[in-house]
């Protein structure tokens, strides 16, 4: 491994064990009940199988979402503390997941394996981005045909295109929710181009299927109360089609 990347990803390890144990309450339940919104289009199309990978598992939200449509479940991430959380959550959900620990570059030169869902959520984005079209070849390797590869991601927008009110909920929302207790530098993360994500899922030779976009809009309160439900699905009618947040679903002829 070259040493920019080596240290990008010990940054990013490091980070991940620190945040590990408080991911799930700080970042995954907060965004539960708007990501069942981003996610609508693409379950419709998700079919029960043998076999599911998720590539950047963290604490297992994809797994939680997906994995029990699936005989077997494979975690993938660089972080022990993170597939920590992911085995005791999708042990209390039923999901029968195993773990790798590594990064998803050495998982998927070595891999063999082909399964019928592929998904890589939030994890694309901490790569550095030249690599992003390596990563869209390894999971079209890694798919049966007529699988499934599910990707989403924070897209470059503009710094003023979030709507106003959306901010101004948010604001109030982050001072109610709970926050990491240790201060730590974020890693080297940063929004996608998304003409480089969609160029790539398609140079791998993947068919888009599904495309959805969503704001960040977080909830007042956990769990979200209906005020927050209302709300949340307002903002996302109203403002979601040009959203930071993209989902897309891809399939493999
Ligand atoms: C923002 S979290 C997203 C986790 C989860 N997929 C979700 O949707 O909540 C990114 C995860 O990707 C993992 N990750 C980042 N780069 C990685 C790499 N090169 N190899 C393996 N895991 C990686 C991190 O450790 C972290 O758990």
């Amino acid at each position: 491994m070259n040493p920019e990347a080596d240290s990008h990803f010990q940054k990013d390890i490091e980070y991940h064990e620190t945040i590990g144990d408080e991911y799930h309450k700080v970042v995954v339940d907060p965004r539960s009940y708007l990501n069942e919104m981003l996610f609508a289009p693409i379950a419709k199309i998700v079919k029960a199988g043998d076999s599911m990978l998720d590539l950047g598992c963290g604490t297992g939200h994809m797994m939680l979402r997906f994995g029990r449509q699936f005989r077997s479940v494979t975690g993938v991430d660089h972080s022990p503390k993170m597939i920590e959380s992911a085995r005791v959550n999708c042990g209390n959900a039923g999901v029968n997941a195993h773990f790798q620990h590594q990064n998803i570059f050495d998982f998927l030169a070595g891999n063999n394996q082909q399964f019928d869902l592929v998904s890589c959520v939030g994890c694309l984005h901490h790569l550095i981005p030249e690599t992003i079209p390596e990563v869209m070849e390894g999971i079209a390797r890694a798919l049966n045909s007529g699988g499934l590869a599910i990707m989403a991601e924070p897209i470059m927008v503009d710094a003023d295109d979030e709507p106003a009110e959306i901010a101004r909920w948010n604001q109030k929302a982050m001072g109610r929710l709970p926050q990491y207790t240790t201060a730590i530098d974020e890693p080297d993360e940063a929004p996608i181009d998304a003409d480089l994500l969609l160029g790539a899922i398609s140079a791998a030779g993947l068919q888009i299927e599904k495309q959805s976009r969503s704001w960040e809009i977080l909830p007042q309160n956990m769990p979200p109360s209906i005020l927050d439900q209302l709300v949340i699905r307002f903002f996302h009618w109203r403002h979601g089609s040009n959203g930071i947040v993209m989902a897309i679903a891809a399939s493999k002829p």
